[in-house]
């Protein structure tokens, strides 16, 4: 079975085709990024307008690069779910409508299934169940994965998502847009012993995180310090970030007994969250699972998989176009019975 996946909940535009047996065919990905940094952030409706121009284009070269005809393809999947309303309109547009041309079944993937499913498209994939620690731009989770299908919030953010702190951050310390990967390059020049940042809610029981105090503590550090301290703030700042991580998932895997942690999500990309939590690992006996580093952040890959699963099943959307903006991961049908 060859399955068409489609991204587009924000600023990447993400296409993918999966075959069962084969495993990933081909994938391209289309970055807005040069569109939105002037603005500092992403801007819906250029973002919206930018997946309508780059979204054919895009899939016509996934299908070419793959090797694979239109009639080739038996489904197709995309991103039905959390994202902007205008950015998922389009590509739940274009991908029912191309179904329906197709004659093929269409179904919507929760974003936050297909980066928590992303290690799955690797070569040694971890084995349910695990703990899934989810860090992207508009979101921050600690998830028990039973099964495919099937997951239980047991942490998230009750302010900023990791990804949103970075961003904040890098942007008090003058980095551009996104700033996530240019604060951890600044970081890499920092003095982890100069500044020490709170690491939020570790102090406490349980496994919800809070990012927004430390975008203000960073603030008022560079307020009472001068530009050069810039590095050394990055540095304490992401100290803070993957200790906090670091602690929370040794209470998950402790709490549920797992002993697989997949980490996902743009913010797995960063090398100082992933050393601090490899410590962890090794001291707790368990083993993380990451997608690989292109699949961290947006990608269309991670969709045609999570699709994949739910269309072999037989499950797809009727002929309305549905989509949801906001749309809690433990709401989502499950997979098999
Ligand atoms: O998963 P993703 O591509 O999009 C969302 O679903 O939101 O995540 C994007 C987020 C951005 O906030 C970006 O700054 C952050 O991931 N990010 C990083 C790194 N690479 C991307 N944050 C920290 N370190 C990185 N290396
Ligand atoms: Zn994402």
């Amino acid at each position: 079975m060859n399955v068409l996946g489609i991204e587009t909940s924000c600023d990447e535009t993400g296409v993918a085709i999966y075959n069962t047996e084969k495993g990933l065919v081909s994938h391209c990905l289309y970055s807005q990024v040069p569109v939105h940094a002037e603005y500092g952030g992403v801007v819906p409706e250029l973002a919206s307008r930018d997946h309508i121009r780059k979204l054919t284009p895009l899939i016509r070269q996934c299908l070419s690069d793959g090797g694979v005809r239109p009639f080739d393809i038996d489904g197709i999947a995309y991103t039905a779910g959390p994202g902007l309303i205008g950015p998922l309109m389009v590509g739940a547009t274009i991908a029912r409508s191309l179904a329906m041309a197709w004659k093929v079944p269409a179904v919507g993937v929760h974003h936050m299934e297909g980066h928590l499913l992303a290690p799955l498209l690797d070569k040694d994939p971890p084995e349910f169940p695990f703990v899934a620690l989810l860090i992207s731009g508009g979101h921050t989770l600690l998830v028990q994965a039973e099964r495919a299908g099937q997951y239980r919030i047991i942490g998230e953010t009750l302010d900023d998502a990791a990804g949103e702190a970075f961003d904040k951050t890098a942007s008090l310390l003058g980095l551009g847009y996104p700033g996530g990967p240019a604060l951890s390059k600044l970081a890499e020049r920092g003095n982890p012993e100069h500044y020490r940042f709170p690491r939020p809610m570790t102090d406490r029981p349980g496994l919800d995180f809070s990012f927004s105090g430390l975008k203000t503590y960073a603030r008022n550090m560079l307020a009472s310090t001068d530009q050069s301290a810039r590095a050394n703030i990055a540095r304490a700042f992401q100290d803070a970030v993957a200790d906090t991580f670091s602690i929370k998932c040794r209470r998950a895997m402790r709490q549920t007994g797992y002993k697989r942690l997949v980490v996902a999500g743009g913010v797995s990309a960063n090398t100082g969250i992933r050393s601090k939590l490899q410590n962890m690992a090794q001291k707790e006996g368990i083993r993380v699972y990451y997608p690989r580093l292109e699949f961290c952040t947006d990608n269309g890959a991670m969709i045609a998989f999570a699709g994949h699963q739910r269309l072999r099943e037989g499950q797809q959307e009727g002929l309305a176009i549905n989509v949801r903006p906001r749309w809690p991961l433990d709401e989502i049908r499950p997979i098999g019975d």
